[in-house]
């Protein structure tokens, strides 16, 4: 039984009826929390011969949801995939298994098949986004080395998902704190689990990036006077942190770029604990008003060109990944030579920066 029969099964009044009243009830089964069912009664509504204008832009309102933005620029970002292609490129053999951790559109599963792998196990733990990893698989006529799981990667069970454990390990579930997307529990559970012992596990490296420096944004992120009166008590509300893209127009750091937390992904017993302060060098005087963070990857640790990736901010840099601020509480005026300390907490998905006292 498809997945749609299951559901003209279920609700039996949608048999015989059109792309419209599909598309329509799929808001409903969506609104019930229903995502699953919603999706395929959206795509088929979609798909249907008969689907006008109306009812494809409300299926495409369901398709899209829980679907990040983000998606749409990863693709785009050259560096990036090309980091990654290098390394799988390294590593991969004729007969290498490789785990794709996150398939999203199945990017890296095809560029691990590009780089000669002979098999692509690709787990993505978005139902809606692994049916259309699994329909692109198809499209580029790969599906038979190319298997996408619709499971979360600790959800895998070795044998009927994954026949054997990995030779390589490739992901890309970072965000521009690093840990958002559990890749430290991901990582904790896969590498021990679904890993050869001693396979490769790309990217080997990942570190939280600081340093102080100029966000020109911050004036736009507090409250001051508006309209005659003093709203500023409100921005012990503000966010510690919000996202700078790496080439905003005078956006500078001050100091020489230090990690602030350094993981190997493929060593988790090795991880730093959850306090760590760093010492930075002022380069340049001038007067910082923010901590600026952003993320390196090292895809493999072969110190080639191209084996390190890295959303510095800068003019002219772009990234998938922004850079994140973290606001003084006063402008602090810094002199070239001088040191200053920065420090931060981190659990397994969640950082936190400040300067220290
Ligand atoms: C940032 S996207 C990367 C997509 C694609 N691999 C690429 O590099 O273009 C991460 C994807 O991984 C998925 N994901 C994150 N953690 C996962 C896990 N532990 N198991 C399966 N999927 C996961 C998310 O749903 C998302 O689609």
């Amino acid at each position: 039984m498809t997945e749609l029969e299951y559901i003209l099964d279920a609700w039996p009044m949608l048999r015989g009826k059109g792309p419209d009243v599909w598309a329509t009830f799929a808001h409903v089964l969506l609104d019930k929390g229903k995502g699953v069912e919603a999706f395929t009664l959206a795509l088929a509504a979609h798909e249907h011969p008969d689907c006008g204008n109306r009812d494809r832009a409300l299926a495409r309102f369901v398709l899209n949801a829980g679907v990040p933005g983000w998606h749409w620029d990863l693709v785009r970002d050259k560096a990036r995939n090309a980091a990654y292609e290098t390394a799988l490129r390294r590593v991969v053999r004729s007969d290498s298994l490789v785990l794709d951790i996150g398939a999203g559109t199945g990017l890296l599963g095809l560029l691990a098949l590009r780089a000669g792998a002979g098999h692509v196990v690709s787990c993505e733990m978005n139902p809606s986004t692994a049916r259309m990893a699994a329909v692109i698989a198809r499209a580029n006529g790969v599906a038979d080395r190319l298997r996408i799981i619709s499971k979360k990667s600790t959800d895998l069970i070795l044998g009927p998902d994954l026949e054997r454990p990995a030779d390589v390990i490739v992901s890309e579930i970072v965000d521009n704190t690093l840990l958002a997307e559990e890749t430290l529990l991901t990582h904790r559970d896969a590498v021990p689990r679904l890993l050869q012992p001693g396979g490769h596990v790309i990217p080997g490296d990942g570190a939280i990036m600081v340093a102080l420096g100029h966000d020109p944004t911050l004036v736009h992120r507090r409250m001051g006077m508006h309209e005659g009166f003093d709203l500023s008590a409100f921005n012990i509300l503000a966010s510690a942190s919000y996202k700078v893209p790496v080439g905003t127009p005078g956006l500078h750091l001050l100091t020489q770029p230090v990690p602030l937390f350094e993981f190997a992904f493929d060593k988790p017993g090795s991880w730093p604990g959850n306090l760590a302060d760093v010492d930075v060098t002022v380069q340049a005087g001038g007067t910082a008003n923010s901590i600026i963070q952003w993320i390196r990857l090292t895809l493999d640790r072969s110190g080639v060109e191209g084996s390190v990736y890295e959303a510095k901010p800068g003019p002219g840099r772009k990234s998938c990944w922004a850079a994140m601020s973290w606001p003084l509480n006063t402008p602090l005026a810094l002199t070239a030579g001088e040191n200053r300390r920065i420090a931060g907490r981190r659990t397994d998905s969640k950082v936190t920066i400040w300067l220290a006292d």
